[in-house]
């Protein structure tokens, strides 16, 4: 499933509001939306909803964390392959929380590969973006842990780090496409990232704990698709 620019990327977290059907009610929402607007949007659901998810939508299912393992004994992990299996077309990897350390993160964008899965490495500083590129990962999401979940947006209270951080990350490796993620709540929100040179968000709370999560996405992709 191709992955297009600019992306909106969903983290459904461990949020009661996106597990099971009621995270299908939004994937669905997500895929009705995409096909309307023709911009991208990933999905991130819990482990055990990427099958129920992947085999009912047509929008691109990434693993919150995948663990940087091959098969084997081991009790209790998420192998890249398993994931894959059950749909996934990619990962989310480091996120803050769940945070690995840096040996860990290498292996675990290695293994996504050979599992042929796309990886979004996020980050929680510029610096730290610049040494996730050196990895290549294929995105790398710069979000400020102490603005996640605030509904704060990086993009209009930090723009000049998120500016640092696209720069360091393009210097190191270009071939990173850069994301940004926290506190995105708005259309506006999504406007000001793409402006700030990033391809696209990754965000959770701002559509999956709003009262309308179909009507907040329509919003950020109709403003994704203002910016083509
Ligand atoms: O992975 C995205 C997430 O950490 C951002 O959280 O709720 O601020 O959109 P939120």
């Amino acid at each position: 499933m191709k992955i297009t620019l600019p992306v909106i990327a969903i983290n459904f977290k461990t949020y009661s509001e996106s597990v099971g059907k009621k995270g299908l009610k939004i994937a669905k929402a997500a895929e009705e939306i995409s096909n309307d607007t023709g911009i991208c949007i990933i999905i991130a659901p819990q482990h055990t909803d990427i099958q129920l998810i992947a085999s009912q939508v047509e929008v691109p299912v990434f693993a919150q964390h995948i663990d940087p393992f091959t098969a084997g004994s081991h009790t209790g992990y998420i192998l890249p392959e398993a994931v894959a299996e059950a749909g996934a077309v990619g990962t989310l990897i480091n996120h803050s929380e769940h945070r690995l350390i840096l040996a860990d993160i290498d292996e675990a964008i290695r293994r996504a590969k050979e599992a042929k899965l796309k990886t979004i490495a996020c980050s929680n500083n510029p610096e730290v973006s610049a040494s996730i590129c050196a990895l290549s990962p294929d995105f790398c999401a710069y979000e400020p842990p102490d603005l996640i979940g605030t509904g704060i947006s990086v993009s209009t209270a930090k723009p000049e780090v998120v500016t640092k951080a696209v720069e360091l990350m393009q210097k190191i490796n270009p071939r990173v496409i850069p994301l940004c993620g926290a506190g995105i709540s708005t259309g506006e929100d999504v406007t000001a990232a793409i402006k700030l040179n990033t391809r696209g968000v990754l965000l959770a709370s701002g559509v999956v704990k709003a009262k309308d999560p179909k009507a907040v996405l329509q919003e950020m992709a109709e403003a994704a698709q203002k910016t083509l």
